[in-house]
């Protein structure tokens, strides 16, 4: 078997083939199943979406009533799941509990067939309709309420708010969280996307392959990004501060969160989307300092970086619209999660349809030969 040349952290090197979604990183272009993410987020919404990433196409109006039917009446958790969140450290970090509560979830509903379509839209449904309520429930209990219980009447997005401090969202908050849900929704092989297909392709559970993806998520360089974004501008704290904050970074060589991307060598095209959900809170519920510092932050990081091809990333602005949202910092990166889960899901589907154990080589760099040298012989 030939072995092929080593890419560091496989750059360029196509892990699978798939119709879900395209990312042309030079011209900036993303479309789901073929439609552009700039129409998505303007007609559908993050339930059509999720329908159309998993099942292939976007729902006849019974299919997707059907739908929504089944993922709002899905999203009560059971009680031993609320039962164990009561044990977790009040200092746990929601991506940690989310990881867990799912990898638990799976426990009550165990692997069947998974060639049966049946098998999985019902896991799909449970993960797209439970995920939400973990993440809510953590956040609740750890300030020592009870959960809120979903309530029926209100859409995904605005339950998902809901979940968080029992008032009602303003629409135009709801709206804007369920398209930030849809441009976070899929995105090629990206690492956690890419966990999915290794832990799935040894033919494990659905809950297992999202618990990989999610541990997958959490680190700083991938969906953790948003939130070290809003830690970098709050340490930066003034427009003035930005060039010697800057200069101090490119000096250490130490990355900006929220720049560059491994596959966009132009700005990412969910960023200007999400500056524009920005605009539209600040029209409504007062303008955000920390928006003019990432503006500034943008112009000068740029006007450095872009010769390497690295401009703002999908996590630049994202942290900026949450915040104006209410939602606390730490959870950030568990409603990347939440988002995420319909493209994880319609990878795990895919591959499962043409499914060939993930297991790549090595360039080895060691010894050989060596003689075993007896404990006592050793100086
Ligand atoms: C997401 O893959 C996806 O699709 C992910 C995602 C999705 O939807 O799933 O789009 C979501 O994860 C977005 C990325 C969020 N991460 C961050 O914002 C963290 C900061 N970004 C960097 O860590 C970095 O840009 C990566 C990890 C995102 C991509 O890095 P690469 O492709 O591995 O590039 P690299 O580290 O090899 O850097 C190449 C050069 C280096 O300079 P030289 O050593 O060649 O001189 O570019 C520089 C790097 O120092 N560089 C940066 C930089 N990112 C790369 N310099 C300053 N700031 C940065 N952010």
């Amino acid at each position: 078997m030939a072995v092929g040349e080593y890419k560091p952290g496989l750059e360029g090197v196509p892990a699978t083939q798939s119709n879900i979604s395209y990312v042309d990183g030079l011209t900036g272009l993303l479309e789901y199943r073929g439609i552009r993410i700039e129409d998505l987020c303007k007609y559908s919404s993050f339930l059509e979406t999720s329908y159309l990433l998993v099942f292939g196409e976007l729902p006849k109006a019974l299919q997707l009533k059907e739908f929504e039917h089944e993922v709002v009446h899905r999203r009560r958790i059971k009680y031993r799941i609320r039962d164990m969140i009561k044990c977790f450290p009040d200092n746990a970090h929601p991506m940690d509990a989310l990881q867990t509560c799912v990898s638990a979830l799976g426990m009550f509903y165990p692997l069947e067939d998974l060639h049966d379509a049946e098998y999985i839209y019902q896991a799909a449904i449970r993960l797209l309709a439970k995920v939400p309520t973990m993440v809510a429930a953590f956040h609740m209990m750890r300030q020592g309420n009870d959960p809120v219980m979903p309530k029926d009447g209100l859409g995904y997005a605005a339950n998902f708010l809901y979940m968080l401090n029992e008032k009602v969202p303003d629409p135009l908050a709801a709206h804007v969280f369920d398209v930030c849900l849809t441009l976070h929704a899929e995105h090629t092989v990206n690492a956690s996307t890419f966990s999915a297909l290794v832990t799935a392709s040894t033919l494990t559970d659905p809950y297992t392959v999202l618990s990989s993806a999610i541990g997958t998520l959490a680190g700083p360089l991938h969906g953790g990004a948003n939130e070290e974004v809003m830690k970098m501008l709050e340490e930066i704290g003034s427009i003035e501060n930005v060039k010697p904050f800057l200069e101090r970074k490119i000096e250490r060589k130490e990355k900006i969160m929220g720049f560059g991307h491994r596959v966009y060598k132009v700005k990412d095209p969910r960023a200007p989307i999400l500056q524009d959900l920005a605009h539209k809170l600040f029209d409504q519920f007062g303008h955000d300092r920390y928006y003019d510092i990432a503006l500034e932050l943008e112009k000068q990081a740029t006007e450095k970086l872009s010769s390497k091809g690295i401009y703002p990333n999908v996590d630049f602005y994202s942290g900026l619209v949450y915040k104006k949202l209410g939602i606390p910092l730490d959870l950030f990166t568990p409603i990347f999660a939440i988002a995420r889960v319909p493209g994880w899901l319609a990878h795990w589907k895919e591959q499962l349809a043409d499914n060939r154990l993930f297991r790549p080589t090595q360039v080895y760099t060691g010894l050989h030969d060596i003689t075993y040298t007896p404990i006592e012989a050793r100086e």
